[in-house]
């Protein structure tokens, strides 16, 4: 099948390519040789794919997420998040056997070197601990040196249980040094989830019990983290590890593109929102009214989506699991009903319909993790946590793909040729 332009009174000839979910593009890689000199432009990549990638599906009209062809919500359910990191670096379900190695060789990696807590010290408490991970996750180069341009599978491999190991030591140390706490390497003996809670929350000097309501919570909403395609933090991944930068790298590109409000930075922004607004009584018509008003900056945080022009389902599994673990803790937080009503509100407005503005996976997320005792300045950093495998998978799928370095075109709309001048004469 092909596309056909005219332009200059010519007419031009382009493959057009079908994903296996019927997905249609224009195959524009012969674009500017066959015109000579015609690009496209399409400012934020709206309409324009990156890749061909068999990591996650998408269907922002219908609403549905998959992961390797598994539903986000059998996955949510049933699985653990170890083997669902499994499935979107490896592409399979791993067997027990495949799980138990995998986690083993997580284990065995997941030491970070004592001089990292040297830079680590050199931190204010007052730092935001996206810059202090995404800071340290380059700083793990320097102390794994071979991680950093692999080719082979078996090297990537290595590379990929290192960070899997590593990372969730130093989200939890971020933690801890803003909590004024000793670092803890937590406890080989737990599971992958309950290991990153001991981590982030025992206390030096009590045993720390693991709360079964909370450890299926996170498992759950770093499940439903795990990979979004080709969002801003996973095309940051890919285009650094396309110059094979490496993953350690790559990964700690995609941190500092995901701490933005408009991409992970909002679950944060959605609860200093929620709680500006039950500041102020309670006044959601006034909030609405600022998200509307062209000349207010102020944007519904956790509302909006690029792809998903109809529910995010993410959302609603996280809305309903907000009500069942702040019941399951016995928890009462106002600005869950905040919340609830906000959407009510937004739901019944035009602006928000004609826009097609629903809820996203950001708008509830951050109700939980406080429930869970997460600071709501580390709701990002839980993002990340959960974001991991889908960089690495993404990061993998493009190495081994043997993608090109990433590198857009443009349009100049800048001075024309001009001689230099003399400074005597400017
Ligand atoms: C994530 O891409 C991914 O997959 C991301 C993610 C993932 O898992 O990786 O899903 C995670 O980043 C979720 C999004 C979190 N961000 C927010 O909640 C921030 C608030 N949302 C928006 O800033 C916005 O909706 C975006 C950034 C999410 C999407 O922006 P787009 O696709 O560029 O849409 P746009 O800015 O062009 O908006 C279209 C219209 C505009 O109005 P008009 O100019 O047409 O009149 O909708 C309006 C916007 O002003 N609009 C909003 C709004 N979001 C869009 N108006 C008020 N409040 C909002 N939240």
């Amino acid at each position: 099948m092909n596309a056909s332009i005219e332009f200059n009174g010519n007419k031009y000839e382009l493959p057009v390519v079908k994903g296996s979910e019927n997905e249609h593009a224009i195959d524009i890689s012969t674009l500017r040789v066959a015109t000579k000199g015609l690009i496209t432009l399409d400012r934020g990549y709206k309409n324009t794919g990156s890749c061909e990638s068999g990591i996650t599906f998408l269907d922002g009209e219908k609403g549905i997420l998959r992961y390797r062809g598994y539903a986000i919500e059998e996955l949510a359910e049933n699985a653990g998040f170890l083997e669902v990191a499994y499935l979107l670096i490896f592409g399979e379900l791993p067997s027990k056997a495949e799980l138990e190695k995998f986690h083993q060789d997580i284990k065995n990696e997941s030491q970070v070197d004592e001089d990292v807590k040297k830079i680590l010290d050199g931190f204010p408490k007052s730092a935001h601990p996206m810059g202090v991970v995404s800071s340290l996750t380059s700083a793990l180069i320097a102390f794994n040196p071979g991680s950093v341009n692999v080719d082979s599978k078996e090297d990537m491999y290595q590379a990929i249980v290192k960070i899997m190991g590593k990372f969730p030591v130093l989200c939890a140390w971020a933690l801890r040094k803003k909590a004024g706490q000793p670092l803890d390497y937590g406890d080989d003996s737990l599971g992958y989830i309950d290991n990153i809670l001991k981590m982030m929350f025992k206390k030096p000097n009590q045993e720390y019990k693991i709360n079964p309501v909370v450890s299926s919570a996170l498992n759950k909403l770093l499940i439903l983290h795990a990979d979004h395609e080709q969002n801003c933090s996973a095309s940051t991944v890919r285009i650094v590890g396309s110059s094979h930068a490496g993953l350690f790298a790559s990964i700690s590109a995609g941190v500092s593109a995901l701490w933005g409000p408009l991409h992970g930075g909002a679950n944060q922004a959605v609860i200093e929102m929620l709680e500006a607004i039950k500041e102020d009584g309670g006044d959601t018509k006034k909030y609405m009214a600022k998200a509307k008003d062209k000349d207010d900056p102020f944007r519904l945080m956790g509302f909006g989506h690029r792809v998903y022009k109809n529910f995010d389902p993410r959302a609603k599994i996280i809305k309903k699991s907000a009500d069942e673990v702040l019941g399951d803790l016995g928890i009462q937080d106002p600005v869950l009903d905040i919340a609830k009503g906000l959407e009510k509100e937004a739901l019944e407005d035009n602006y928000f319909v004609d826009r097609k503005l629903y809820p996203n996976v950001d708008f509830y997320s951050g109700i939980i993790y406080r429930a869970l005792g997460i600071p709501t300045e580390m709701f990002t950093v839980m993002f990340a946590l959960g974001r991991l495998p889908g960089w690495i998978a993404q990061w993998r799928e493009m190495r081994l793909m043997k993608e090109p370095i990433g590198r857009p075109r443009q349009i100049y709309v800048g001075e024309t040729y001009r001689p230099y001048m003399e400074i005597s004469n400017r």
